[in-house]
């Protein structure tokens, strides 16, 4: 295709999966997972998988992208055309726009807590609070399905003003401020909890394992948060490596991704720790480990209410970074494919993404029982969705390796991907057996679940 969009800078491609991977996956899920599962065996395999699994097919997903240079479903049916290979790989495209728009639903909910909780910390609501007080407050938060809309709707509406704008005005302007001040403000977080907290307590916890501490749950768990937390098989990475530079080398982008979006999440799980360990709190306490253990931690320290909502501010930023990378792929195919306008393409998407949310909102309260849900999957709305995105992730990751591993010619690849040769035999040998081993496995794993 020739008058394709580019990002305007070779490393704009770099900016931009970053923002995608950095998001609630590093700074609320790998924290609570990993105090969860016990600290450092949970680390040890998250950290292989990235390695292993994670990094090729990240690479695959990217040159996917550049070498379609469309939107991931539009781009799968080209591919599959030039390579003259089934339609059926047409697939990939179609899981990733469904995941990126079922994820979009909950992770925007979620996302709202945050706006909360920046707005909560910033008027010194919790300041000297007691630990009852914070817990009733969260309990408080997720009755409310008013306020809750009001927060996702918020949210939500600020992502999609930004994809709107377009790939330069809106996301490459909007990235080049949020970015920066998300690292400085995480440096800033991590020298408070050095100070005000416990980071050899911290450090121990994270970096000491026993691997024989791992459930098997555990070990799945860290599977599936490593496919997560690099954005993969949702059609955001190909949709961002669409308008990557010919010129920016693939897999050079690809490592540096992985690498800063594990050094996020390990910052973060430092100074969160910390904090945590430094008040003398309990670290297994789930998706409250955001919400309500940090909040106790921060009350009880000196400019507590100020740093939290700094923190908070990081949280937001981080989420919206990520949020606009789910709305690009199908707001791209939306415009390739029926002629819209990106605003028409964006707000098609977001409304409907929006109002599945709503499920997800209702899933704390006046739903949260004794549903059409919880009678045929035995599980709340937004527990299904959660989970049909955990099938769809894995599922979507494991066509994309077996595509690139089996269905591409090595020629074609090794023009695609340049560089070293042994290396690249690395590569092509990770993606065509070890990621779809290990990812059929975790995904055969997960959909025994379904049934509740
Ligand atoms: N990688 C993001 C995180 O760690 O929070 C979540 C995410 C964003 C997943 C975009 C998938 C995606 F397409
Ligand atoms: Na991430």
């Amino acid at each position: 295709m020739s008058g394709h969009n580019v990002w305007t800078h070779k490393g704009t491609f770099l900016l931009a999966a970053v923002g995608s991977a950095v998001g609630l996956g590093n700074l609320w899920r790998f924290p609570y997972l990993t105090g969860e599962n016990g600290g450092g065996a949970f680390i040890l395999v998250y950290a292989l998988t990235i390695f292993a699994v994670g990094i090729p097919i990240l690479i695959a997903e990217i040159m996917l992208g550049r070498s379609s240079r469309q939107s991931p479903i539009m781009g799968m049916r080209h591919l599959t055309k030039t390579h003259q290979t089934s339609r059926a790989w047409e697939t990939i495209g179609w899981l990733g726009a469904a995941s990126a728009f079922l994820i979009l639903s909950f992770y925007s909910v979620v996302a709202g807590w945050s706006l909360h909780y920046t707005w909560q910390m910033l008027t010194g609501s919790l300041a000297g609070a007691d630990a009852d007080t914070i817990n009733a407050g969260f309990n408080q938060l997720l009755a409310s399905p008013g306020l809750m809309t009001l927060y996702h709707t918020l949210f939500i509406a600020l992502s999609a003003f930004i994809v709107g704008m377009g790939i330069h005005r809106g996301i490459e302007a909007g990235l080049r401020i949020i970015m920066p001040a998300l690292f400085v403000i995480l440096l800033v977080v991590l020298g408070y909890s050095v100070v005000n907290g416990d980071i050899g307590a911290a450090a121990s916890f994270l970096f000491t394992f026993n691997i024989a501490d791992l459930s098997l749950e555990g070990w799945l768990q860290a599977m599936g948060q490593s496919f997560f937390t690099l954005s993969l098989g949702m059609g955001a990475i190909m949709a961002y490596g669409a308008y990557m530079s010919s010129n920016a080398s693939l897999t050079r982008t690809a490592l540096s991704v992985a690498f800063v979006d594990t050094a996020v999440a390990l910052v973060a799980g430092l100074a969160i720790f910390s904090l945590v360990f430094g008040a003398g709190l309990e670290t297994g306490q789930g998706p409250g480990l955001m919400f309500v253990t940090l909040p106790m931690a921060f009350a009880e320290m000196p400019f507590g209410a100020l740093v939290g909502g700094v923190f908070f501010i990081l949280v937001l930023g981080a989420a919206l970074s990520s949020s606009i990378s789910l709305i690009e792929p199908v707001a791209a195919f939306l415009v390739e494919r029926f002629d819209l306008t990106r605003p028409q393409a964006v707000t098609i998407m977001v409304i409907a993404s929006w109002a599945l949310g709503l499920l997800t909102v209702v899933s704390f309260n006046v739903w949260a029982e004794g549903t059409i849900f919880h009678a045929l999957f035995g599980r709340n709305a937004f527990e299904f969705i959660e989970l049909l995105t955990n099938i769809f992730m894995p599922l979507g990751g494991l066509l994309i390796a077996l595509f690139a591993g089996w269905a591409l010619t090595q020629s074609e690849v090794a023009k695609e991907l340049g560089g070293d040769d042994t290396w690249f035999a690395v590569w092509r040998f990770l993606v065509r057996f070890i990621a779809p081993a290990a990812v059929a496995f975790v995904f055969l794993r997960t959909l025994p679940q379904v049934e509740g």
